[in-house]
C-alpha cells in the first residue's frame, strides 16, 4: 500500500509500485485535471505538485509519491482563486485547452522560486508544450499573475 497526501487528504493506492503517477492519479484518484499528453516527460501536460514543485507525473512512479504531498490542479486552490488561475482567466490563455492544468501547475511552482520572472526566467524555466501556440498568452499571464501574487501579498 502507497500512502500520501493528495490535496490536503490522506490517499491510499494500493496498486503495482511502479505505477505512473498520473494513472493513479486520473484513473484511481478520478482526478482527471492532469492530462496525458506524450508519456516521456516532454510535454507537461500532467504536470503535478509534489512537496511544492513540479513534477511530470507520466514519468513518476506511485512509490516515488510515497510519504509526500502531492497537488493536482484540483488542489490548487479551493475556488480557482489562484493568482495563476486568476491571471489565467483574465488574459483568456487556453484555446483547446488541452495542455492548460499542466501549464498553471508548473507556473505556480515557477512562481514560489522566482516570483518575478524576466521574459530570459521564463524560456528558461517553463518549457510546457502547448499545440495550441498560446505562449504569447502564457508569457503575458505569467507576468500578472506574478503581479496579482505580489498585490496579494502586500495586503496580507
Ligand atoms: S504527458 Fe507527461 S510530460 Fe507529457
Ligand atoms: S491550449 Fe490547446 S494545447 Fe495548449
Amino acid at each position: 500500500m502507497i500512502r500520501f497526501t493528495l490535496n490536503g487528504n490522506n490517499y491510499e493506492f494500493s496498486g503495482a509500485d511502479d505505477t505512473p503517477l498520473l494513472w493513479v492519479l486520473r484513473d484511481s484518484a478520478g482526478l482527471t485535471g492532469t492530462k496525458y499528453g506524450c508519456g516521456t516527460g516532454q510535454c507537461g501536460a500532467c504536470t503535478v505538485h509534489i512537496d511544492g514543485r513540479a513534477r511530470r507525473a507520466c514519468v513518476t512512479s506511485a512509490k516515488d509519491a510515497a510519504g509526500r504531498t502531492v497537488t493536482t490542479i484540483e488542489g490548487l486552490s479551493r475556488d480557482a482563486s489562484h493568482p495563476v488561475q486568476k491571471a489565467w482567466r483574465e488574459t483568456n490563455v487556453a484555446q483547446c485547452g488541452y495542455c492548460q492544468s499542466g501549464q498553471i501547475m508548473s507556473v505556480a511552482a515557477m512562481l514560489e522560486r522566482l516570483p518575478s520572472p524576466s521574459d530570459e526566467d521564463i524560456d528558461r524555466e517553463h518549457r510546457n508544450i502547448c499545440r495550441c501556440g498560446t505562449y504569447p498568452r502564457i508569457r503575458k499571464a505569467i507576468h500578472r499573475a506574478a503581479e496579482l501574487s505580489r498585490k496579494g501579498s502586500d495586503h496580507e
